[in-house]
């Protein structure tokens, strides 16, 4: 069994790269959240997204790849960062091959300076499994536990109005915008104001996360990047009666595999909780998402178990735990 990094001009490699992690993920997790090839495929090619590099290393077996992990490397702000996914195929665990491909990771992001090596581990609710038992194995500790959700938006449809309702009675002097894909450009310094308050207000446990830096060449590469691999944002924001920013939320939608999509963060700054921000701009987004993508059936999550207001809120959508993650990290 031989490491090394993968040939991003070789088409073959980069198909087996995605397979061997997609096949892993198949074998253990409730539901398939793998992005699409034709997503990932433009990172792979040209070295990471914008904002980001990554390092791609396969174990070999012959021509074969048995397993491999994705090294993606923060370029903006958290440089002491490397975050990393790693697989290793169903048929070839336990035989040493993860614990390599961990050793090579952390060689290749001592090599870039990083400091800290960040990992997930997805594990059934109510008990540990193989990937933390294997994290522990290698040397990671576990920074914050963060429940996976899922909502049904066809079953849950019913209760928006009803949810709308209630929201809009407490939010009196917010109004709220949604758009998709572009920021619009009167928002984009608000925007960019909360993405940077993001890390600062979320509950992140251990994990050595310092704030991001957002500047309008951030929003507009990141806006270029999804229109090239088919990715849908629906964002909501909550403007207070000043006109600044008071909360958003983001969720996206693939075209190459529309009927599931994400929410990602969703953030009500301090000074304007209580107000009901989280569940409104929700709801208007999932009306937004159902409205352009009605074959979308569910929408997943993460938030902390510690995160007590935005499981509340979840658990007024719909939202149910499917299995959880717990976020790892070690130094190099
Ligand atoms: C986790 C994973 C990468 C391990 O790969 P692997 O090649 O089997 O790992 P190794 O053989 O190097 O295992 C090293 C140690 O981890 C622990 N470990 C690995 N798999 C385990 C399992 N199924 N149950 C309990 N402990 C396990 C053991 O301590 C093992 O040492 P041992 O075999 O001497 O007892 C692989 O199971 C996988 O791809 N799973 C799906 C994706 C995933 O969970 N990734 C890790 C996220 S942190």
């Amino acid at each position: 069994m031989e490491i090394r990094e993968i040939d991003r001009s070789d088409e073959d490699q980069l198909r087996q790269f995605w397979l061997v992690g997609k096949q892993a993920e198949d074998a253990y997790r409730p539901y398939d959240f793998y992005a699409p090839f034709e997503s990932a495929r433009p990172a792979y090619v040209e070295g990471g997204r914008p904002g980001w590099r990554n390092h791609m290393l396969g174990a070999f077996d012959g021509d074969r790849m048995v397993g491999r992990t994705y090294l993606n490397l923060p370029t903006l702000d958290n440089t002491h960062l490397c975050f990393i996914d790693l697989q290793v195929h169903p048929d070839h665990q336990r035989k040493g091959i993860g614990t390599a491909l961990v050793d090579a990771a952390l060689g290749a992001a001592k090599a870039e300076g990083r400091r800290t090596v960040i990992a997930e581990a997805y594990v059934p609710s109510g008990s540990d499994g193989p990937a933390l038992a294997f994290s522990r194995a290698t040397g990671f500790t576990e920074a914050i536990d963060e429940g996976i959700k899922v909502v049904d938006l066809a079953e849950t449809e019913p209760t928006w109005e009803m949810l709308a309702h209630e929201a809009a009675a407490r939010s009196d002097g917010y109004t709220l915008v949604a758009w998709d894909d572009a920021v619009p450009p009167e928002l984009l310094a608000e925007f960019c104001r909360l993405n940077e308050a993001f890390n600062d207000e979320a509950p992140s446990g251990e994990l050595e996360l310092e704030a991001e830096v957002w500047d309008e060449q951030r929003v507009r590469d990141g806006e270029a990047q999804n229109r090239r691999v088919g990715r849908h944002v629906f964002a909501v924001a909550a403007l207070a009666p000043d006109g600044t920013m008071a909360g958003l939320t983001e969720a996206m939608v693939s075209d190459h595999a529309p009927t599931r999509g994400f929410q990602s963060g969703t953030l009500v700054l301090p000074e304007h909780r209580g107000h009901a921000l989280g569940l409104a701009m929700k709801v208007a987004n999932h009306q937004a998402i159902r409205a352009a993508f009605p074959q979308c059936q569910i929408l997943m999550t993460g938030n902390a178990g510690v995160n007590a207001a935005m499981n509340a809120v979840n658990e007024r959508l719909g939202y149910r735990e499917v299995e959880r993650c717990v976020e790892v990290q070690r130094e190099v």
